[in-house]
């Protein structure tokens, strides 16, 4: 297989690298191809809110192009998979459409296949794709998503071409991202990740912590604002850590303050890591209505044996305190956290210390996985003796007490009202709609679509393990 012009591979060691390089600010700048104008394109988006706004970019570019959304795989023109590469199954589903494009791709060879994002950054990744699916046609990482238009140009000129940048990361701006919502947005603050918990591999996909201007920040959410967005989530994999690397004194409790007094309804922010949530993030939550009454706070686990193997900087005693500091200040705060179970030489106690943590936090919710070993990560090293089939028995034991909550807790919303925001009409039923509450629970809602992207007043007639009925209070 011929290789395209550039090519650029992934490098697991210089992933890793953190200097005191300074970071650059950039503005997208986008070159024209008329060449695509009016062609369909494929686009599938796996993992978390950030791959899902970064796919808000990647269609913001080929709608520049000219291009149209296509729903069938089939029809598509171009297809591109934005992948994630936190676990395991995250791959697997993957190469699982791998299997249907190279069907595709031998009836119509002139469709253009790229792939993006977390697992194009992988080394092992991107050796298979060139060996086992030379019909890709290019390869791009998380980092240089701006430069898509000329990979899709080029990709009609070359052979296979991989473009992956390992680098630390600057931040670009004047982003044109065509949004799914038009009620609600993600918005960046922060980039990378520096925390190198020990089992993750996202610092090594999405470089180094680095924050996006205040200014920037806030002129964004005006500009939602004045478009009409009713919610606007803040988007870091650790918001805490925004305004660290300016070292001029700037805190996310100083971000979040400004941008409640932009006075935009509804505001969000994920995620937040335990370890640095300051009291100061706590009052500002408490003090501004527009800042929802929700934090995802995920533990992980409830060891500290194994919090101090995870390199989670923090203890299940000082979780605890802060959890209760959460809820003693902050009226009404529904909390939710994530949980690894199986972690390499977690014994029985260890996983007993997480069910305990589960009984006396009592979560409104939380994803639970099995952990899954990712190459170059410290944790893939570690001596793991658990059977499969006990983790698994670990995940139902645990996913038990966890849905038993999150029930109870929407049990007790009961016959009370609660602020939703609707969204769009419900899959489940066309005669209702759906919408979120404060609190982040799921609300199907008799309601007419005429309150699609508003915020209404709603009674809780109907409680589930993982969504709510109600009707809307006149
Ligand atoms: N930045 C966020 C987490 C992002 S990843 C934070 O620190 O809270 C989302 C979740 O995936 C993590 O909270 C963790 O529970 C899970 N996860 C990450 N790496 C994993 C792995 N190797 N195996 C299993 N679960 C993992
Ligand atoms: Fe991963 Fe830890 Fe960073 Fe979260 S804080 S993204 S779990 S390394
Ligand atoms: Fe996955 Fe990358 Fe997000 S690994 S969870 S898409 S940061």
């Amino acid at each position: 297989m011929k290789v395209g012009v550039s090519m650029n591979l992934p490098d697991l060691k210089k992933a890793k690298e953190r200097t005191s390089k300074p970071v650059e600010y950039q503005c997208q700048e986008l070159a024209f191809d008329s060449s695509f104008q009016g062609k369909k394109y494929f686009l599938r988006t796996y993992g978390c809110q950030m791959n899902e706004h970064d796919s808000e970019e990647i269609k913001g570019i080929l709608d520049f192009y000219g291009m149209i959304p296509c729903e069938e795989l089939e029809k598509a023109d171009v297809i591109l998979l934005n992948t994630c590469a936190i676990r395991e199954n995250a791959h697997d589903k993957v190469f699982g459409y791998l299997g249907r494009i190279k069907h595709l791709k031998k009836e119509r060879p002139e469709v253009i296949v790229g792939i993006g994002g977390c697992m194009s950054q992988e080394e092992g990744i991107v050796e298979e794709i060139q060996t086992r699916h030379p019909y890709v046609n290019f390869v791009f990482g998380t980092h240089n998503i701006h430069d898509l238009g000329r990979l899709l140009s080029n990709a009609k000129k070359t052979s296979q071409e991989i473009e992956v940048y390992s680098m630390e990361g600057n931040v670009y701006e004047n982003v044109s991202y065509k949004r799914d919502s038009k009620i609600t947005a993600w918005v960046n603050i922060i980039y990378g990740c520096d925390k190198f918990c020990t089992y993750c591999i996202v610092p090594y996909t999405r470089g180094k912590e680095r924050s996006r201007k205040m200014s920037e920040i806030l002129k964004e959410v005006k500009m939602l604002k004045e478009e009409g967005y009713q919610e606007v989530t803040l988007l870091g994999q650790n918001v805490n850590a925004y305004g660290h690397d300016f070292q001029d004194g700037t805190l996310f409790s100083h971000l979040l303050e400004k941008v409640a007094q932009t006075g935009i309804p509804r505001i969000r922010f994920v995620t937040s890591h335990p370890w640095n949530f300051t009291d100061e993030m706590i009052d500002v939550i408490a003090k501004y209505p527009n800042i929802m009454p929700y934090i995802h706070l995920p533990i992980q686990s409830g060891s500290n044996r194994i919090l101090k193997l995870m390199g989670r900087r923090y203890t299940k005693e000082s979780y605890i305190e802060l959890f209760q500091k959460m809820k003693n200040r902050i009226p009404n705060v529904a909390i939710t956290t994530d949980i690894i179970v199986g972690f390499p030489g977690e014994t029985e106690e260890d996983f007993q210390e997480t069910l305990d943590v589960v009984e006396t936090c009592q979560f409104d919710g939380a994803y639970t996985f099995i952990f899954s070993p990712r190459e170059g990560t410290p944790a893939a090293r570690m001596r793991d003796d658990t059977p499969k089939e006990e983790k698994e028995k670990r995940l139902q034991r645990l996913n038990e007490r966890v849905n038993f909550y999150s029930k109870q807790k929407n049990e007790a919303l009961l016959h009370r009202e609660a602020p939703v925001l609707i969204l769009g009409q419900s899959e489940k039923d066309p005669k209702k709609v759906y919408g979120y509450t404060d609190t982040m629970k799921l609300v199907n809602v008799d309601a007419p679509q005429s309150v699609i992207g508003q915020i209404v007043p709603v009674l809780i007639t109907d409680a589930k393990s993982f969504s709510l009925d109600g009707r809307m209070v006149k």
